[in-house]
């Protein structure tokens, strides 16, 4: 079984992404720069944005967190996105999700300006995609593709399976992979909560992409042998005989799928760190569309 492993992978990119910078730099221009705003202080939120800060800086990227109270009203959270839209210096920034019950996700996302939106969400980005058109792309399946693109996966005419209707992973995840391009050109399925027999469709599963959120759902029983699995799941479960008091599981039942799949990405150390990856090169890509191209001779 070849394990997917998303450090071996992401380091390949984040090289990449490193050196372009670099040589921005060398050339004088000033740095890309990521803000994320977090809303409230859920502990996983918390996880992610402070990472995704510790990476952009490690790549050469400044960034910032915009923390804001969970009592925060949704006015005060578009006033923010409003200023941020302006400030030339933001190239690309991120609204951490999810947000409180009494913020619209959806109108946060629609206020963004979507060429600074590095997590693809906004419908005009999502549009362009589903049109194959160039545009940002949502950062947990395009970081999927690098996984793919990394490993050398053949996709070509494969069987797709991809569990999960979300708008940040599963729709944007099938669009992606059906798609005329490397990685893509799959047959693709989509299955979620009301699919009935979700072994039926995940057993012709040439490669499958679990996100259901549903910890360890995947088996092997539900798995053709030699298949391409890939985790999206991260779920914090309480485990009092642990340090940190918790352990992170996938979708996918690692210890009993590694023995029918060909291929299978661990959790964490999978997916979780392509995503990241994924949003490094959206910033890294707003930046040279929004700054870069408009000073052509600095
Ligand atoms: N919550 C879970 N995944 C994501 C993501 O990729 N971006 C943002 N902003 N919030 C998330």
């Amino acid at each position: 079984m070849l394990l997917l492993d998303g450090k071996l992978a992401s380091e390949h990119f984040k090289i990449a992404i490193k050196s372009k910078i670099d040589h921005y730099l060398s050339l004088g221009y000033r740095p890309p720069h990521l803000t994320a705003v977090i809303v409230g202080n859920d502990g996983a939120s918390e996880t992610y944005v402070s990472s995704k800060e510790r990476n952009s800086k490690a790549l050469g990227m400044t960034s910032e967190i915009i923390r804001l109270p969970s009592s925060c009203s949704e006015e005060e959270l578009l006033n923010v996105i409003d200023e941020l839209n302006l400030l030339a210096h933001v190239d690309g920034y991120i609204v951490q999700m999810p947000l409180p019950k009494h913020i619209s996700a959806n109108k946060v996302i629609e206020r963004i300006d979507f060429k600074k939106d590095v997590d693809g969400f906004h419908p005009m980005n999502t549009g362009h995609m589903f049109k194959g058109l160039p545009s940002l792309l949502p950062a947990t399946p395009m970081g999927v593709l690098m996984m793919l693109e990394y490993f050398k996966i053949d996709t070509v005419g494969k069987h797709a399976v991809v569990i999960g209707r979300s708008d940040i992973v599963g729709k944007p995840m099938t669009a992606l992979l059906s798609r005329n391009a490397y990685p893509g050109n799959c047959t693709v399925t989509m299955c979620h909560s009301k699919t009935v027999n979700v072994e039926k469709y995940t057993l012709d599963a040439d490669i499958l992409v679990v996100a259901s959120g549903i910890p360890e759902m995947v088996t092997a029983d539900m798995v053709k042998p030699g298949a391409v699995v890939v985790d999206v799941g991260i779920s914090r479960i309480e485990n009092k005989n642990v340090d940190k008091g918790y352990e992170i599981k996938g979708d996918v039942h690692f210890d009993s799928v590694k023995e029918v799949a060909s291929a299978l990405t661990p959790v964490p150390g999978g997916v979780g760190l392509m995503t990241i990856c994924g949003l490094m090169m959206n910033t890294l890509q707003a930046y040279e569309e929004n700054y870069i191209k408009s000073h052509p001779d600095l």
